[in-house]
């Protein structure tokens, strides 16, 4: 928030911030994980920064009640089906992944995740003692409109895009392959590989430079995203955005990290990161967007870290001095 602040100081804007309960902070205080005003609220405004949700206190509620479920649900009425999750290696942090720095260094991939469908939504989902069910279901229109948002985002990359399925087994990944093959004569200058989900896991850490943009469903984003996080040094740096409604949601990809909450520890990057997302696709504030990440390197270099990506010989910070300092260097910048 400091941040956005700041840029809209510096841009002549004004940013109008209205706050909403999500997760277990809704769940204390009204006895659902997000509430319907809320909701509206949201599909109303311009953009979307939203912190995270989860924690022990709330893991025992049923399905319907769980903190994620307020998540899927804002991520649903707004209808933001395309998540981009950019992987960007800073190279202050080749050294910070638990892969070699040769490995990692200049990493600089995007996953695109389908975002509101597949088995996250899919019906029949329910529990008994015995039974538990999910459902994989993708439609032809649903794979099609995420299929366009990544082979848009290759266009104005390297234009390399990889789709990834597991369909040797999945009747839902038979069909998004064939969608995807569909899409791609539409951009003939796009080179297009589709890889089964398995082996996608094992290049990602084999060869993560094969890689510029990934596409895939909701499911095998969330985990392929934590996975490529851990090569830019810790899920702790990976922003998103999610697009495809009016508003755009913009987010950290972890989670609320509840063993070291309210201890100052947290690196909030994945969060500054985001608000750089918000400022590019919500704002078309590209100038703004960069400056962000500029600063953001720029901390890095000086050797600042927080808990999660501390090497021998860098200074640690707190979660509020980590985020102080991506000001102070921004305000020079812009
Ligand atoms: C993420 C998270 C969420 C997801 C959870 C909190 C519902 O893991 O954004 O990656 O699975 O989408
Ligand atoms: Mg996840």
């Amino acid at each position: 928030m400091k941040i956005l602040t700041a840029v809209g100081t510096r841009a002549g804007l004004q940013f109008d911030f209205e706050e909403h309960l999500i997760g277990g902070a809704c769940i204390d205080a009204h006895g659902i994980p997000i509430e319907d005003i809320t909701l509206k609220a949201c599909q109303e405004a311009d953009a979307v920064f939203l912190g995270a949700v989860g924690g022990p206190k709330w893991d025992m509620l049923p399905g319907h009640l769980r903190p994620e479920k307020g998540l899927l649900g804002l991520r649903k009425a707004m209808g933001c089906y395309a998540n981009l999750r950019p992987a960007k290696v800073f190279p202050a942090l080749e050294s910070a992944s638990t892969l070699r720095p040769e490995v990692v260094r200049g990493i600089d991939l995007l996953v695109v995740r389908e975002l509101t469908g597949g088995i996250y939504f899919g019906e029949p989902k329910t529990v008994d003692a015995d039974c538990g069910i999910d459902t994989m279901l993708y439609t032809a229109p649903e794979v099609r409109r995420i299929a366009i948002v990544a082979f848009e985002a290759a266009g104005l990359r390297k234009k390399k895009l990889i789709s990834v399925d597991k369909a040797n087994v999945l009747a839902s990944s038979q069909l998004w392959r064939k969608v995807v093959d569909d899409v791609a004569r539409e951009y003939p200058d796009i080179s297009l590989e589709h890889m089964l989900v398995d082996n996608a896991a094992m290049q990602l850490l084999r060869n993560p430079a094969q890689f510029d943009v990934i596409v895939t469903g909701n499911m095998f984003g969330d985990i392929l995203s934590d996975e490529a996080s851990m090569l830019t040094g810790s899920l702790g740096m990976l922003p998103s955005a999610s697009l495809g409604g009016g508003a755009g949601l913009y987010e950290p990809v972890h989670g609320s990290a509840p063993d070291i909450a309210g201890q100052d520890k947290a690196n909030p990057l994945a969060a500054i990161g985001s608000i750089a997302l918000m400022l590019r696709h919500s704002f078309g504030l590209e100038e703004e967007a960069v400056a962000i990440e500029s600063a953001i390197a720029r901390v890095l270099d000086d050797g600042f870290r927080t808990l999660d990506i501390l090497s021998d010989g860098d200074t640690l910070v707190s979660t509020t001095s980590m985020g102080d300092r991506v000001l102070s260097v921004l305000n020079g910048i812009i």
